[in-house]
């Protein structure tokens, strides 16, 4: 605990998803924290001690989020599921080049000790996932490079950037690759949801209105891995706290498909759905995390189940739904009355 509190971190995008869930755990380890975004948290308040509201894609932003800082969570980045991703490849590369590029150095002129990038499964070559039966991605398989999207790219590169600051600068750098992260308090309509997040949305409305048709994009055999939030946040801190240098996955290693995605999300909700298919951006075809070199770092791998994660997702994201709908009932009364 002594080390903890004289420690001073930062975590950027602490206003997004992961961000807000990591101030709060970090809080609970003893930590001052101050949590720097364009915005303040959408659904509860910040633990952090300070809140700084500023555009890391600015220099002077960054000089003025890393000072007095020791070790710094690099989450902020413009990012989202397929439906965002596939559509904004400019401004994804552009924001995200400058944020990263600035926060890098900002940190090391401004003396931080640590710094952690928060990386993606989409850093691995397109080529390697165009099975749904994909065989999960391993650390050393992101070369000959072929990333997914403009934002991939732009992590690829930021993952070059913190090696060879570490190299250069001796900075000491920690890099993680997530593999689809969900949970409470994450963006769950809008158009930057990723899969889980749709999907309870699609089946909460479903259920609350009657109407059991969903839409799903693509034939639903597509696959992926999901990692609960709280074993995100549990990972990023034991990385941080260890050693590593190199690129490691954070994310479940079990697949499942969008399709099966859907049908444990409907036993959550407890109603049955008919699955719609719709044209839509699919990404790759397969995506799976291969844990080995994560238990081999950390001694540890995410261990809540799927079921239970959407359990507590759903339950949250009903909430919202439910919370939508009455909103537009009493919007369509008001516009009767009048
Ligand atoms: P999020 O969108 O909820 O949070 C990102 C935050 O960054 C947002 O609050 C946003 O306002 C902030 N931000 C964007 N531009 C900024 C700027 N110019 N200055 C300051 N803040 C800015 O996303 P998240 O799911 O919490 O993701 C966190 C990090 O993890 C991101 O770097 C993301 O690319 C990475 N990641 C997430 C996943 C996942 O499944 N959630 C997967 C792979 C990688
Ligand atoms: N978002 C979304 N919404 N996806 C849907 C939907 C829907 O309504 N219906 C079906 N899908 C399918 C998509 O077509 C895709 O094939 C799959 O569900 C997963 O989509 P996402 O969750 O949006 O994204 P992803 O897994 O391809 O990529 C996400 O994870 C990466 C890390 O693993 C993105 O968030 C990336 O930004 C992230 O880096």
């Amino acid at each position: 605990m002594a080390v903890r509190q004289g420690t001073h971190v930062l975590v950027t995008g602490a206003g997004g998803f992961i961000g807000h869930h990591l101030v709060t755990f970090l809080k609970g380890q003893g930590y001052w924290v101050r949590g720097v975004d364009l915005k303040h948290p959408e659904y509860s308040r910040t633990d952090a001690d300070e809140f700084e509201i500023l555009d890391l894609r600015r220099w002077p932003d960054c000089l003025e989020a890393t000072r007095g800082i020791d070790e710094v969570y690099s989450l902020a980045a413009d990012m989202g599921g397929m439906g965002f991703i596939s559509q904004h490849h400019a401004e994804i590369l552009h924001n995200n080049v400058l944020i990263s590029t600035h926060m890098l150095e900002a940190s090391r002129r401004n003396g931080a000790n640590r710094y952690l990038y928060t990386s993606s499964a989409c850093v691995y070559p397109e080529y390697r996932q165009t099975d749904a039966n994909v065989v999960p991605l391993r650390e050393d398989e992101a070369y000959p490079a072929a990333p997914q999207d403009a934002y991939g790219w732009e992590k690829l590169v930021s993952e070059r950037l913190c090696l060879h600051y570490h190299e250069d600068y001796k900075l000491d750098t920690r890099v993680v690759r997530f593999h689809n992260i969900f949970g409470p308090l994450g963006t769950w309509d809008g158009g930057r949801e990723k899969a889980p997040a749709a999907l309870c949305r699609k089946i909460a409305t479903a259920k609350l209105t009657g109407q059991h048709e969903i839409d799903i994009w693509g034939d639903g055999e597509q696959t992926r891995s999901f990692c609960y939030i709280d074993d995100c946040v549990l990972g990023l801190y034991k990385l941080m706290r260890s050693d590593y240098a190199e690129p490691l996955n954070l994310g479940q290693d079990r697949m499942v498909s969008i399709n099966e995605l859907a049908n444990l999300i409907a036993a959550c909700a407890g109603v049955e759905v008919t699955r719609r298919h719709v044209a839509g951006p699919q990404g790759v075809r397969g995506r799976n995390s291969d844990n080995t070199r994560l238990l081999d770092v950390l001694g540890w791998q995410p261990e809540i189940s799927l079921e239970d994660g959407l359990a507590r997702t759903y339950a949250w994201i009903e909430g919202r739904v439910r919370e939508s709908l009455a909103a537009t009932d009493r919007r369509e009364l008001y516009a009767d009355a009048v």
